[in-house]
């Protein structure tokens, strides 16, 4: 490991593995099927070994849907907030099912695509998220429609709902008495649909989650509608398989000891940046040390974190950030000019294998 140059995502393929055993296990006890969503993870390199334990994928705009169907397969699950004309019709020659957002696309786009499986999208006016800004039944919610009375009307046009309503939902409780809820509002219209997506956002794969209950409560409401039902893991997916590798460049102090490392928050792990958190480390161990980890942009506030270290970081010692996956390589970006991480993966056998590096060149060219 030593030769590769940082910064790297290191992606761990056992690790990965053990959350895709876990959606193959809920898709044999309950029945319903997982889709990935790229949104989260669309880094391919993987999909090799993702595609033996997932259904396919859906995403979230034509380019999405368009990497799903080349690179990973089976199910390809089209949806998009809004379509254009042009992209309805790229994406209607390979996608398996075509979602939208609105009935009024829907209405708009019909000619164009009778005859495909079709889905609505629902806003079920209840959810879980302990963020504002990742809640889908937010007021005011753009996402999916909330009207009854216009799903009603669209339902001979379509054959399946969809209902995104979780964000990071480790509460089981909570997800049953959200079933319960859409079973008993919507249960009339489900039963005359061939399919029902739940979403994402729900921590299954997580140490400790009931995952018996889940199945139990997905099996349940498959059958009760008579209704093929389908999952949307992202982060459940991809959750602890990755880290983002670094090296301290400099340690500078400001009442506190400051670690200015090679990557940054704010262009390698931009989600925690918007939602305001902080990632964990994955290395070095934890100890009596404070040490804030900072990264090389201009951004004041690009910090990874304040933590308590085993010892002192020194120039040229190695930071692992844990986590890095879900979220992380979707998102990354040019700010600063800031050298983009390789992706690197640690094969099933151990192999460790430097699968894409990024140069000035990649820089230029995202710019003009
Ligand atoms: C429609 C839809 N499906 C699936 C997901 C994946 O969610 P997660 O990565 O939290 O599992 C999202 C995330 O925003 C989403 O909007």
């Amino acid at each position: 490991m030593t030769e590769l140059a940082t910064p790297y995502y290191l992606i761990d393929e056992s690790r990965l593995k053990r959350n895709l055993e876990i959606i193959r296990q809920v898709r044999e006890r309950s029945g319903a099927k997982s889709v990935l969503a790229l949104k989260c993870f669309s880094t391919w390199c993987v999909f090799d070994l993702m595609r033996q334990y997932m259904d396919g994928t859906t995403s979230s705009s034509l380019y999405e849907a368009r990497l799903g169907h080349e690179e990973f397969g089976g199910e390809t699950h089209a949806y998009s907030v809004g379509f254009s004309r042009a992209e309805v019709l790229a994406v209607r020659e390979f996608a398996d099912k075509l979602i939208f957002n609105s009935v009024s696309q829907l209405r708009q786009f019909y000619p164009e695509v009778a005859g495909l499986n079709l889905g609505l999208r629902v806003n079920p006016g209840i959810s879980y998220s302990r963020f504002d800004l990742a809640d889908p039944a937010r007021r005011y919610s753009r996402l999916g429609v909330r009207n009854k009375a216009e799903i009603s009307e669209a339902l001979p046009w379509i054959k399946g709902l969809m209902f995104h309503f979780n964000c990071e939902n480790a509460d089981i409780e909570h997800f049953r008495a959200a079933l319960a809820t859409i079973g008993r509002e919507y249960g009339e219209l489900l039963h005359r649909m061939e399919w029902v997506s739940l979403g994402g956002g729900l921590s299954f794969t997580q140490e400790g989650y009931p995952l018996e209950t889940f199945c139990e409560a997905l099996r349940t409401f498959g059958q009760s509608f008579d209704i093929q039902v389908y999952l949307e893991p992202g982060e459940a997916a991809v959750t602890q398989s990755t880290e983002l590798v670094t090296t301290v460049l400099d340690v500078v102090h400001n009442e506190i000891d400051i670690a200015i490392v090679d990557a940054s928050l704010e262009a390698h792990m931009l989600d925690h940046l918007i939602y305001r958190t902080n990632p964990r480390l994955a290395s070095p161990p934890p100890g009596e040390h404070r040490m804030m980890i900072a990264g090389r942009t201009c951004l004041a506030g690009d910090v990874f974190g304040d933590f308590k270290l085993a010892c002192p970081l020194q120039i040229g010692d190695e930071v692992r950030i844990a986590d890095a996956g879900g979220y992380t390589m979707v998102q990354v970006n040019w700010f600063n000019g800031v050298s983009m991480p390789a992706i690197v993966v640690r094969r099933l056998d151990g192999q460790v294998e430097c699968v894409r590096t990024f140069g000035y060149e990649d820089f230029k060219r995202s710019l003009s």
